[in-house]
């Protein structure tokens, strides 16, 4: 398997050294498309993905430090059905679904109030032993079923252009979703899937209360916050991520559903496995918003058998 992998890569290294214009595309692609740039080569689809800034990264949960800022986020726009249509398209990469409507973010940290324009998700495959999953992040080395991205610009920039120029220009909400109960709320998009099963398809739907796709909003005060980037080319640093604690629930059929759209247009090349690897964290710092679970500092550590040490000097 692994040789098998070498000999499709340097395939693959050959191949481009003469292309010109290459797509990029995800790893589970390169069998049908041989000459696609794979995610290891992204930075030559642009540099910045070759930049030390990048996402997705794995949260090492006894790494991570208390931030006494990131407070609860408000949500406006998120409860209502807003009467806008919303369009669902194949893009190739993601099922994605652009927003018209007003749904904005502020509070959790944020300097700024970002507006809602878009979300999409990540997932993985299934193989004949049952799933493999596909969330972007990981936490401590673990993998979710799937991850929902809702992408947000700050308020004072109408194009997304001028956003990525920005360090804080985006700010993108992150979900895990994990297998259990079927989820009820899912239903009207999960429908719109077979609509949109091919590369280049747009359906118009009618839109959800956003609030309907994200675990109820008491349960979203325990995340983590870093700076990062966009995770497909041109991976602009321009993110203030949020990967929140409490995951989705979908089921395993309605995690299927995702896993019927295509990569392509006519040969049809199931959509999966559609997650950047991890990239190194770097000198960054990942931030928690509950003090419960951080780890106190080494140095508080020390405090007690300190104080044990020179109570047992006093009373010998
Ligand atoms: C979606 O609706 C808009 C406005 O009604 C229309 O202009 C557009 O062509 C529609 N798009 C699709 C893909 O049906
Ligand atoms: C919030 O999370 C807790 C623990 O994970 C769970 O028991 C509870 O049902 C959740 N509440 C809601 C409203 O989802
Ligand atoms: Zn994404």
């Amino acid at each position: 398997m692994e040789l098998l992998f070498l000999v499709l890569l340097s395939l693959h290294i050959a191949k481009t050294a003469t292309a010109g214009d290459k797509e990029w595309c995800y790893l589970s692609q390169l069998r049908t498309q041989p000459e696609c740039t794979v995610p290891h080569f992204w930075d030559e689809v642009n540099e910045e993905c070759g930049k030390e800034k990048q996402s997705p990264i794995n949260i090492v949960t006894n790494k991570v430090e208390y931030k006494e800022d990131l407070k609860p986020f408000t949500f406006e726009g998120y409860t209502t059905d807003q009467s806008s249509l919303w369009l669902i398209e194949n893009n190739g990469h993601t099922v994605k679904v652009s927003l018209s409507g007003s749904a904005k973010i502020g509070g959790g940290g944020l300097q700024n109030k970002y507006n809602a324009i878009e979300f999409h998700f990540h997932w993985g495959t299934k193989l004949n032993k049952g799933f493999s999953p596909g969330s972007e992040h990981t936490i401590d080395g673990e993998r979710y079923a799937m991850e929902l991205h809702i992408v947000h610009r700050k308020e004072s920039f109408s194009t997304t252009e001028q956003a990525v120029a920005n360090q804080e220009g985006l700010a993108v909400l992150g979900f895990f979703i994990k297998t259990g109960a079927k989820n009820e709320k899912y239903e009207p998009l999960i429908e719109m899937l077979n609509e949109v099963g091919f590369k280049g398809s747009q359906k118009n739907m009618t839109s959800l209360p956003l609030e309907s796709l994200i675990p109820d909003k008491k349960n979203l005060t325990r995340y983590y916050r870093y700076s990062g980037s966009l995770t497909t080319p041109n991976c602009y640093q321009a993110v203030v991520w949020t990967v929140f604690q409490e995951p989705i629930i979908l089921s395993e059929s309605q995690v299927e559903n995702f896993l019927k759209l295509y990569f392509s247009k006519d040969k049809p090349l199931p959509m999966t496995d559609n997650f950047r690897p991890v990239q190194p964290l770097g000198d960054r710092i990942v931030y928690h918003s509950d003090v419960s679970v951080v780890q106190p500092p080494a140095k508080a550590l020390l405090v007690v058998p300190t104080l044990i040490y020179i109570l047992s000097l006093l009373f010998q």
